[in-house]
């Protein structure tokens, strides 16, 4: 008899299935049927805001000990709260971790809320942490994306826009994919997918309970996911540098102590904190002299905008009239003189070093 195919489970509860058998132990978790504590569940994901688990398991042990619940910790003098979260950095975290114990203490009578928008209301937590806390801690059906869902996410559906435009999207897909029930268990399922086995590189896709579905898998780009922003394009400008040669030495200048390589010695150039048009620059040439333009120009980025610049190459007069920074420097020095980099390219360009 011919067997029938295996019927594919759906993703939401193939994720649970895998996170029932591949669940990892961390302390702030309920063991598995029971209830969270939603007071655990936030504290954690307060510390795990920018910290890796590792780090924050000690210092949520120490901080449930020492205020094992939310109105124990309102009560505490807010000096001894920033010290046992010495180490966690982002103080602002600690304050608003402080303000929002108190918070709930004095104006929610000790409970938490339950819903994703009366969390939201709360000291420190955004819309990541208020899903997260409605999901794990009550079991609601909120969409908790933070980097992790999103390289799951983006990898699932191949999503081709870059993270942070697409968030809208993959907060769809997340909500589209959460299962009946135990809305909690998936969000923490989908958590540590990320972290074990869809990880940014090298992800473990034959371990995977959504291999089978995973567009990128499909198309053995998984790690193309998610799509990187491109960075802005810097401005462009035009420059020159000027090479002056007098037999074994060239002219090198102090360049001004404000400014782009402030107090470091340099050809003389034509300024680079603005464009200069090719029929202008040798108006900022040191001295008259028979300039040669090298075929190919020096090209180098800097933080707020990339340089072309051309490379003249002069013979000097016998004493030409030159600034009072100025200076002529042995070649076989020229290597030892610490030339910014841009210097250094045109000096090599030129056959210097
Ligand atoms: N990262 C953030 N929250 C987490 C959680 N509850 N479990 C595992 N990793 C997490």
């Amino acid at each position: 008899m011919i067997k029938p195919p295996a019927k594919r489970r759906k993703p939401g509860p193939a994720l649970l299935a895998w996170y029932d058998a591949n669940r990892r132990d961390l302390p702030w978790r309920a063991q598995p049927g029971e209830r969270a504590d939603p007071y655990a569940v936030w504290l954690s994901e307060i510390m795990l805001q920018q910290t890796t688990v590792v780090t924050v398991k000690g210092y949520f042990e120490n901080f449930l000990s020492r205020w094992p619940t939310v109105e124990a910790l309102a009560a505490a003098p807010l000096e001894e709260v920033l010290a046992a979260w010495a180490g966690l950095g982002y103080y602002a975290r600690a304050r608003n971790l402080h303000a929002c114990a108190r918070k709930v203490a004095n104006e929610h009578g000790g409970a938490f809320p339950d819903s994703e928008a009366a969390l939201l209301a709360l000291p420190g937590v955004g819309p990541y942490t208020a899903a997260a806390v409605a999901s794990i801690a009550f079991d609601k059906p909120c969409a908790a994306v933070d980097g992790n869902v999103e390289r799951v996410i983006t990898r699932l559906y191949a999503i081709e826009t870059p993270a942070r435009q697409a968030k809208p999207l993959i907060r769809e897909k997340v909500e589209a994919l959460l299962p009946p029930a135990r809305a909690g268990d998936f969000a923490q399922g989908l958590m540590d997918l990320g972290a074990t086995v869809c990880t940014p590189r090298a992800p473990n896709c034959g371990a995977c309970p959504w291999g089978a579905d995973c567009a990128a898998f499909a198309a053995r780009a998984q790690e193309a996911y998610p799509v990187k922003e491109k960075k802005a394009e810097k401005p462009k400008r035009r420059g020159a540098i000027f090479i002056l040669r007098r037999g074994e030495e060239t002219l090198l200048s102090r360049r001004p102590e404000k400014g782009l390589f402030g107090g470091m010695s340099a050809f003389p150039a034509t300024p680079f904190t603005q464009d200069v048009a090719p029929e202008e620059q040798l108006d900022h040439a040191p001295c008259k002299a028979e300039w040669r333009a090298l075929p190919e120009p020096v090209a180098h980025v800097f933080t707020h905008f990339a340089l072309t610049a051309t490379v003249f190459v002069g013979q000097a007069k016998e004493a030409p009239p030159l600034g009072a920074n100025c200076r002529w420097a042995a070649r076989r020095n020229l290597d030892r003189e610490g030339l910014p980099t841009l210097m250094r390219k045109a000096a090599l360009l030129a056959g210097l070093i």
